[in-house]
């Protein structure tokens, strides 16, 4: 049979792709994708909807969403950061860090020169390896999940990656890596390193000043941890020489009004959001101290909104099913990695949430 239109135009790795999966949570407790588990207090509920209502949504939105970017500023003391680094310091704005991914790699694009990252990673920095064609060299994390630092640096040798991501907490492990282990992964690096702090709310580490004083560092980080996923905000801080080239690669208006208004808002009531965050650190304690005292499994210390558990008795796929069938939607990463075989990532909720999860996780071990 001849190839069709399709076979001929669509380059062949794409077709190779599967689209990304989000599974249907609905009728599900919904504990598989790291979202912060509270509403916004009721009387802020009511001032966002006054201010949504003033949206003129017939308008395109600012395009450099400067007002945001301003609090934002104020947020990180960015001003603070580069008196002190004698740096300047320049924000991106994304469609949540996804698109800031996405525009990173368009922007080094190239077929010699890949992306690296330690394995198990978030997944998207492969797959959008692929979307721009750059080839992808995921170097394992040692069991524990810290770096293995000569492998890598050896490979950062081998390989000269043109960008490297870092995720710290990493996903899926929730660890935060060795700070030395990190800049001498920045040393050894002749491409752009991304620190990826999408889990900054639930640690204490902070890497944001590494962008000021390595000329090949830039820091990503999102609203949609600290319960702002559905806005789809992700910004990236860095050097204004980076920051200016990526920006051409953004579209226009690529944040959008009810995005900028609403997160706006949600950064003048920042506190609120804070607290929120504060307790789900509690609630992942509690989470760990329970999940420690089942016999079946074995939880991994995290300092993001979730834990990830391997389970020793029944294959990881049985007990995520058994879950599901009861009502609970946690994610299996039973395949995903060597180093992840029979693990469950199980996104930290209320206390109500997290009882429920576990008297259903207890039932189907
Ligand atoms: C490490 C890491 N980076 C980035 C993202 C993407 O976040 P956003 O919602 O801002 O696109 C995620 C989402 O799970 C993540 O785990």
């Amino acid at each position: 049979m001849s190839e069709t239109i399709i076979e001929q135009l669509i380059r062949p790795e794409i077709r190779a792709l599967k689209s990304y999966h989000v599974p249907d949570a609905s009728g599900l407790l919904k504990l598989d994708a790291m979202e912060n588990p509270h509403a916004w207090p009721g009387a802020l509920m009511s001032e966002w909807h006054e201010a949504l209502a003033k949206v003129e949504a017939n308008r395109y939105p600012d395009p450099s969403a400067s007002a945001l970017k301003a609090q934002l500023r104020t947020l990180m003391q960015l001003d603070k950061l580069e008196q002190e680094s004698g740096q300047n310091l320049d924000i991106l704005l994304g469609n949540g860090s996804d698109e800031i991914i996405q525009i990173i790699a368009m922007a080094l694009a190239n077929s010699e020169r890949g992306i690296m990252a330690p394995e198990p990673a978030f997944v998207m920095y492969g797959m959008i390896a692929k979307f721009v064609g750059m080839p992808y060299h995921g170097i394992d994390l040692n069991e524990d999940f810290s770096i293995d630092i000569d492998t890598f640096v050896e490979a950062v040798k081998a390989h000269d990656p043109a960008l490297i991501f870092l995720a710290v907490p990493n996903n899926p492990t929730g660890n935060v890596f060795e700070l030395a282990d990190i800049e001498q992964i920045i040393e050894a690096s002749n491409g752009l390193v991304v620190i990826d702090e999408a889990y900054l709310a639930f640690t204490e580490s902070d890497l944001l000043e590494l962008c000021a004083y390595h000329d090949n560092v830039v820091v990503m980080r999102t609203l949609s941890k600290v319960g702002l996923a559905g806005l789809r905000l992700g910004f990236l801080i860095g050097r204004p020489a980076w920051l200016s080239e990526f920006d051409k690669l953004r579209l226009p208006y690529n944040i959008n009004v009810l995005t900028q208004t609403s997160a706006e808002f949600a950064l003048q009531h920042y506190d609120a959001l804070v607290a929120q965050t504060r307790e789900l650190c509690e609630e992942r304690t509690r989470l760990f101290n329970a999940l420690m005292q089942i016999d079946a499994l074995e939880p991994y210390e995290s300092e993001a909104n979730f834990i990830l558990v391997r389970c020793t008795g029944k294959p990881a796929k049985e007990v995520f099913e058994a879950m599901k069938a009861s009502g609970v939607l946690v994610k299996c990463l039973e395949g995903a990695h060597p180093l992840l075989s029979s693990c469950l990532r199980l996104t930290v909720g209320t206390s109500e949430q997290n009882a429920q999860m576990l008297e259903v996780l207890r039932a189907s071990l």
